[in-house]
């Protein structure tokens, strides 16, 4: 294990913004986890665990204290489950399904960051989450130093959250286990995926693929952490008064109330779409994702998602919440 000073992490998110890593260290084994945590304990320094950088957002200032990027790697098959390393990339092993004609993750196609990110806010894309195929998964509690074994029932799934979100202190995935099925069937409930109920694995896949390029800048021109905030979900009363207000606002019935479509709102309703300050702006294809020019400060991108939230506030009074993790 090799503990770096001073390391630029900008590069290795998928913002491509922020400042530095004042300690920085990978992590090839369980071991090596330990060793950093027992680092940072001993340094007094508050741990930051990376994974592949697709939904956080570093401050100018950097991170001032240690950033451990997972490379827990590996992955096996055991019949038709699929067990893989935290730090493998969640699209690669996405294709690895599917060239092995395993269903039930080909909907999540393209999602960027690492395997081990994946189920802390329950990555989910065209009516599919990583909660319907989760078997288990383990993880090291930082508190106890011990590796534990969590069913999925015991992962607290909900929409875009897990216990691993509500508790970023805890808990470090290390490896996580996919129960997939040849016997499957195409998940085309999405209106994107409409008419495709008898499609191949494939198919589907090269179709999500083709969507979400449409609707994601291109992480090789300009930097974001797909959708910044999350979708309201608010009372029917609330729903219904939104809904004479802006005619034609999608809405879909939740445990709790009633979903929105905040990229639906800030296009038709509030006419944001493009907004911008300094190289952060609302991406014109979907405004649920803030898309960042090369060298946009994070300040820039804060700025821009507090202005959003005002307005949501002030206009539809919605609170929104950011998916987004700032790191500061
Ligand atoms: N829309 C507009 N204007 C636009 C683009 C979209 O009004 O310019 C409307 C569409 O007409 C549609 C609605 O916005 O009614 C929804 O768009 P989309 O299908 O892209 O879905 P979303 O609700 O905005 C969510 C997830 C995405 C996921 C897609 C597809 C959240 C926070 N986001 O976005 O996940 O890929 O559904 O399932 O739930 C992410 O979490 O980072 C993420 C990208």
């Amino acid at each position: 294990m090799t503990v770096e000073e001073n390391v630029p992490i900008a590069p290795i998110t998928t913002f491509c913004i922020g400042g530095p890593a004042r300690y920085f260290v990978r992590v090839t084994t369980v071991d090596e986890l330990r060793e950093a945590l027992a680092f940072a304990k001993e340094k007094d320094l508050k741990p930051f665990v990376l994974g592949g950088g697709s939904n956080v957002l570093i401050d100018d200032a950097g991170f001032n204290g240690l950033v451990i990027k997972i490379e827990l790697m590996g992955v096996e098959q055991e019949g038709e489950a699929l067990i893989a390393g935290a730090g493998e990339s969640w699209d690669v092993l996405v294709a690895r399904a599917i060239e092995a004609g395993l269903w039930g993750i080909e909907n999540l196609s393209g999602i960027p960051g690492t395997v081990g990110a994946a189920p802390v806010q329950n990555i989910g894309a065209y009516g599919t989450e990583i909660k319907d195929t989760l078997l288990w998964l383990e993880a090291l509690d930082m508190q106890t130093g011990e590796v534990v074994r969590f069913a999925n029932a015991e992962c607290g799934f909900g929409y875009r959250t897990s216990v691993f979100k509500r508790e970023p202190r805890r808990y470090v995935i290390m490896r996580v286990a996919l129960q997939l099925k040849k016997d499957g069937h195409a998940q085309a409930s999405y209106k994107d995926l409409g008419g495709m109920d008898s499609a191949t694995i494939a198919q589907i896949r090269a179709k999500v693929l083709d969507i979400r390029a449409g609707k994601f800048p291109d992480l090789s021109v300009e930097g974001t952490a797909g959708s910044f905030f999350l979708n309201p979900v608010v009372s029917v009363e609330q729903a219904g008064q939104l809904a004479s207000k802006y005619a034609g606002m999608p809405q879909f019935a939740v445990a709790g109330g009633v979903k929105l479509s905040l990229a639906w709102l800030l296009d038709n309703a509030l006419g944001l779409k493009g907004t911008a300050v300094g190289g952060a702006r609302l991406y014109e294809k979907q405004p649920l994702v803030i898309a960042a020019a090369r060298n946009t400060p994070a300040r820039d991108v804060r700025a821009l998602a507090d202005l959003v939230a005002q307005k949501i506030k002030d206009e539809c009074k919605i609170d929104v919440e950011q998916e987004v993790r700032v790191i500061v």
